[in-house]
């Protein structure tokens, strides 16, 4: 049977360019983007794409009827400091709609289930230099938590029900086409723009603060690449550590200098400072690249290349038309 694949919270960060990747693999009819409200109008007119609450077990239930829908993808969620300002709202999106999912892979709705999780699964209890894929996990966010609830929620339905579910947790995601939205690790995005457009950039962690991050390339890349490892490669049924760079705000800094030499860069650290503080340096992707061959591809220097590039040709060619 050829696959169609559904994807919940398609317009977020990793949604819109997880959702352009994979209609390129599968074809774009294959492909249903949906999300809580419409995207962007090359979003809506790029395939298929229906409105989904990702929390409403029937609605997710008659988009899959009615497309045959073989496989989900469920990206839609409430990222770190956005739930800690509302903690009960950031448990619910993100419980509830594991749960609605999980519970259509157990009834056989569905045959294979992709969730992420989060390096915010650790906290400060856990060892923070290559933080091994089994060790202490003692979250103090409310993202934190319900990643570390979401992995065990996953495993359970896999052992118990057979339910094929696969996950990653990943790093920091960092990119240009699409932004983030109320995560700790967003700086890294914003001073791209910032730098380019503005010269400087205020930055709301302190100088060394080093988090592991991923170019949004390796990202899509790590997901595909494990929902299409054969199904005994896959030993973890929580979620893998996945790693690629760990660099601190004055490193990224550094790196952005090559290309625009005059860049600056003041610390103003706030509330996400603590929450950075709580997670990892580096992590120890070992088992990724064991079980499924895991390779990343971009460092920090050849991210900068390709980030501040694209940007320079995208505000060429706006300035043109
Ligand atoms: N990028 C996420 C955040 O900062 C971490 O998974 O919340």
């Amino acid at each position: 049977m050829s696959d169609t694949i559904l994807i919940l919270g398609a317009c977020g960060q990793i949604g819109t360019e997880l959702t352009q990747k994979l209609r390129s693999i599968y074809g774009k009819d294959n492909v249903i983007a949906s999300d809580i409200r419409e995207g962007n109008a090359e979003m809506m007119s790029a395939g298929p794409f229906e409105i989904i609450d990702a929390t409403n077990q029937e609605q997710i239930l008659g988009v899959i009827q009615k497309y045959k829908v073989n496989q989900v993808y469920l990206m839609a969620a409430m990222l770190s400091a956005t739930a800690e300002k509302y903690p009960l709202k950031g448990w619910d999106l993100n419980m509830t709609s594991l749960l609605a999912v999980l519970e259509l892979a157990k009834e056989k709705h569905i045959e294979k289930v992709y969730w992420p999780s989060s390096m915010a699964a650790f906290g400060p209890t856990s060892p923070k230099m290559n933080t091994p894929q089994q060790t202490i996990m003692e979250p103090s966010t409310v993202y934190g938590i319900s990643k570390v609830a979401g992995e065990h929620w996953c495993n359970y339905y896999h052992d118990k029900y057979g339910v094929d579910v696969r996950s990653i947790r990943y790093p920091g995601i960092i990119s240009w086409k699409t932004l983030p939205g109320g995560g700790t690790t967003d700086y890294a995005v914003d001073i791209y723009f910032d730098a380019l457009e503005k010269g400087t950039f205020e930055c709301f962690l302190s100088e060394n603060t080093r988090l592991p991050m991923m170019y949004m390339d390796d990202a899509i890349n790590a997901t595909i690449q494990l929902m299409q490892a054969d199904e005994e490669s896959i030993k973890t049924r929580t979620s893998y550590n996945l790693a690629a760079i760990s660099f601190t705000p004055k490193e990224i800094a550094e790196e952005i200098k090559k290309y625009i030499p005059n860049f600056t860069i003041t610390y103003n650290p706030d509330f996400r400072q603590a929450i950075a503080d709580s997670w990892p340096q580096v992590i120890d992707d070992s088992a990724a690249r064991k079980d499924w061959g895991w390779r990343h591809q971009f460092d920090l220097a050849s991210m900068t290349k390709d980030i501040i590039t694209s940007l320079q040709a995208k505000a060429e060619e706006s300035a043109e038309v």
